[in-house]
């Protein structure tokens, strides 16, 4: 057995988003569950459309220290969230202060904890007011979101440093909603695609210089001083979601295409934007030909997808020619049973270190998720959770492998 030590300082921990666990949020994603169109559609596949509907989620909206406790317990010394524009800003240009305070609190909460707050702000989800002004198709929306940001960094900055603008804008939210057509507002169109894609490298754009002003105007605290002011530093970046391109060699043209799209247009555009790279990793892309060079894995989660821990140690390499620090934001496996979760993560570290040893700047591994979720158009289904989720008692427990975890994140060790 093998000691893999991780670099001082690493970053441990599980990742949430708001519309997934906090319930009762009012968005374009919850106007979609309820849709007419919508049930008709989940009916007609003979499913309940009640197992569709976020609702009251986890309930994590009141319940959150009770999630916060178990971070705790289980030697996370880092959490990614979401906060939720919608309550934010549920009218165009009206901020909701008694949310904000909420977030506040919240953040404090966490704190309190001895947790790192790692927070994104926009995670698949718009305020009604925005979708009906065409999302992020509309010529405006770079606007509509930085004055967003600027709201809530404000209030925020003196208790946050990691900010996370999008989350998995271009491969899941793009494709989802705009590639194949399934998510809200199921636009099916390669121009509308690409039209998305540039509005929210304008966005994040605008959103970095925002956020890199507010703080810039925070005078740092002098030693001795008795300010209240604080010495945080904004370090942002955004999420995508990495697969490992699987094609043969003679169509590895095809292979360039998925990857520039997927990412690396969105990676390049933005590079000197981006104190960091966030790296979302579950599976593979399987491309023409590629059974040629990988036979399919017997190992596949009931998402459907093939679990290949190397890939990750692929597309970290892949990445490390920008030369920034890169945090794994998601990585994770829907198993109910929790039969496969510990040797998911164990794979998946083994190669992450290996990456690390290559010379790959990785600050830490952020698990998906902390929580059982809504798993947005598979419904309440799939089980991500390192505690899983009772979902008529709210009642939380923790599984087995999030124990092991657990020692991995306190000991910044895996025994493998
Ligand atoms: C998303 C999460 C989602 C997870 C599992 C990621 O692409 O960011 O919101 O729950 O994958 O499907």
């Amino acid at each position: 057995m093998e000691k893999l030590e991780f670099p001082e300082g690493f970053l441990w921990g599980a990742a949430t988003s708001a519309h997934q666990i906090e319930g009762d949020n009012h968005n374009d994603w919850s106007e979609w569950e309820k849709s007419p169109e919508r049930i008709a559609q989940l009916k007609k596949e003979g499913k309940d459309p009640a197992d569709f509907i976020s609702g009251k989620a986890c309930d994590s909206y009141h319940r959150y220290r009770e999630d916060f406790d178990i971070a705790k317990e289980l030697g996370h010394n880092v959490h990614r969230f979401s906060i939720e524009w919608s309550r934010i800003e549920p009218e165009e240009g009206k901020f909701d202060e008694r949310e904000m305070e909420h977030y506040k609190t919240l953040i404090t909460d966490l704190r309190e904890r001895g947790i790192e707050p790692m927070v994104t702000l926009w995670h698949f989800t718009n305020p009604v007011w925005f979708a009906k002004k065409g999302g992020f198709l509309s010529e405006r929306s770079p606007q509509y979101f930085t004055r967003y940001v600027k709201y809530v960094v404000d209030n925020l900055c003196d208790r946050v440093g990691l900010w996370i603008t999008f989350n998995e804008p271009s491969s899941v939210y793009g494709g989802f909603s705009y590639l194949l057509g399934q998510w809200p507002p199921q636009k099916k169109s390669f121009f509308k695609y690409l039209r998305v894609q540039n509005n929210f490298i304008r966005a994040h754009t605008l959103a970095y210089r925002q956020i890199k002003k507010i703080y810039a105007a925070i005078p740092p605290v002098r030693p001795g001083s008795s300010s209240t002011s604080h010495n945080i530093r904004a370090q942002v970046g955004w999420a995508e979601n990495y697969r490992y391109p699987v094609v043969p060699w003679y169509l590895r043209w095809l292979g360039s295409i998925f990857t520039y799209f997927r990412f690396l247009r969105f990676l390049k555009k933005t590079a000197p934007y981006q104190d960091f790279i966030g790296l979302n990793y579950y599976t593979i892309a399987r491309l023409p030909g590629s059974y040629d060079v990988l036979p399919r894995q017997a190992a596949v989660s009931i998402m459907g997808w093939e679990i290949y821990p190397y890939g990750i140690f692929h597309v970290l390499k892949s990445v490390a020619k920008f030369k920034k620090p890169v945090y794994i934001t998601e990585n994770g496996i829907a198993d109910a049973s929790d039969e496969r979760r510990l040797k998911f993560i164990k794979d998946h570290l083994r190669w992450i270190h290996g990456s690390i040893a290559h010379g790959v700047d990785v600050r830490g591994y952020i698990y998906w998720s902390l929580l059982d979720n809504f798993e947005w158009s598979h419904g309440f289904g799939p089980r991500f959770g390192l505690a899983e989720i009772d979902f008529k008692t709210f009642k939380r427990t923790v599984r087995p492998s999030a124990l092991e975890y657990a020692h991995i994140c306190r000991n910044n060790m895996l025994e493998y």
